[in-house]
This record gives structure tokens, sequence and C-alpha cells, in this order.
């Protein structure tokens, strides 16, 4: 995308209600103002609430957010100019359970509190050099840790073979609880019980031949 692009999308995101902006140093010093209040305080709804990590341009907040008018989501990303198509469908289709939030996954303590029902990994950078920068890096798991609820889980859809492994090794050894996986999510049963939503990355790995894995676990 190119620079000018990205400038235009910035602006109007400051136009935007459904999309949170928060300062990190901000955060820092102080909690943001819903955390632990997101369902009472802002969507003003019942239902669960459910986030997705690295979301991107959001497909899979926007379309559970569809499918699940009962249920509330929120996408994170450190990217505006990937958010901003996900903010303005919401906005343009005024659905009241969906918004999207630019910040540091690095962040989310300092936003949610035991209150998170569900997480979704939508195919996360693997970061085959960097594992410390994995989203289920270990660090990570602790912040998803102090975010859910007691009985929340988290959900990795990823064509990073190294990822799945990765991940499923270490669920395994840090004694938390598998509920589901696959290494083909297509060739599975379980396609059946995800929501068949794919977003940009997968399409393009999916046009890629490439296999997709999915791994649902809980602490
Ligand atoms: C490979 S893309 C996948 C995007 C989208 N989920 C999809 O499937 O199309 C990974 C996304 O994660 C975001 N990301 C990676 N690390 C992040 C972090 N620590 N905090 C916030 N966003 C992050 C990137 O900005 C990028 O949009």
């Amino acid at each position: 995308m190119g620079r000018k692009k990205k400038l235009i999308r910035f602006k109007e995101n400051k136009s935007f209600e459904k999309l949170f902006e928060p300062v990190t140093l901000e955060l820092m010093k102080q909690d943001h103002e819903f955390k632990g209040k997101w369902l009472s305080d802002y969507f003003k709804r019942s239902g669960r609430l459910v986030l997705e990590l690295g979301c991107g341009y959001g497909e899979y907040t926007v379309g559970q957010a569809k499918m699940m008018p009962n249920d509330n989501f929120i996408g994170i990303d450190i990217k505006g100019a990937r958010l901003n198509l996900g903010v303005k469908q919401i906005e343009e289709e005024k659905m009241p359970n969906a918004c999207f939030i630019r910040t540091q996954v690095e962040m989310i303590p300092a936003i949610f509190n035991k209150e998170v029902d569900e997480i979704w990994l939508t195919f996360p950078d693997p970061r085959p050099d960097r594992a410390r920068r994995r989203l289920t890096y270990p660090l990570f798991l602790d912040r998803y840790k102090k975010v859910l609820k007691p009985n929340g889980s988290i959900c990795l859809k990823t064509d990073s073979k190294e990822l799945y492994d990765y991940t499923c090794e270490l669920i395994d050894s840090l004694g938390y609880k598998t509920i589901e996986k696959t290494d083909s999510l297509y060739e599975s049963t379980l396609l059946e019980k995800v929501p068949y939503i794919q977003t940009k990355y997968e399409k393009r790995f999916l046009a890629e031949n490439k296999k997709i894995c999915f791994l649902r676990f809980s602490f």
C-alpha cells in the first residue's frame, strides 16, 4: 500500500467511533477505561466477548459478529491502515456487537481483565527466527491468561506447520489442555465446527495449496 493511501486511512481512522487508538505510554500508566467492563459499559449488552489478535483487516471479527449477533467481538492489530477496512464495514453496517483497537497485543492486560471468553489468533506471523515474538510464545500466553475467563479458550489458525507444532508441543509441556486440533482443517471433520471465514492471508495460502492447521486450547 502506498504512503498516500495509508495517510488517508490514518486520517479517516480518527473519525471512527468504533476504533480505539489508545496511546501505549498512557496505557502503561493507567488501565483502559473499559478494562473489566467491556460488556457492561461499552457494548452495554450480554453475550460472549471474543478477541481477534493480529486481526489485520478484521475478517474474523466482522464475520463472526455477523454470524453470532448475540456475542461481542473486538479485533486488535497495530496496523491502522489494515484496521481501517474492518472498522469502515462495522460502522457502515451499524453493527452493535463489534469494535477494533489499534494497539500492540502486548498491551492487552491493560485493556481487559478476566472477561474474555475466546481469543482468535488468525494467521499470526510464524517468526521462524524470533520465537519470543510469536503470538504463542509463553510470555504471550501469560498475557492471555490475564484477560481470559477461567474457562476461556484460544484458537490458532495458521498455514505454518512449524508454528502449529511449536504451539502444540508448548501446550503439552506446560500442562495446558488441547481441546481440538488438526494439521489439515479442510480435510477434517472440525471444519464443520470452525466458523467458515477466510481471511486475506488464508485465501492467499489456500491459493498456494497450503494446508491450514487449527488448534483450540485452554489453560
Ligand atoms: C500475517 S498478518 C495476518 C492478518 C490477518 N489475521 C489475516 O489472517 O489476514 C499478521 C498481523 O498481525 C499483526 N501483528 C503482529 N504482531 C503484532 C503485535 N505484537 N501486536 C499487534 N499486532 C500484531 C500485524 O500487524 C499483521 O496485521
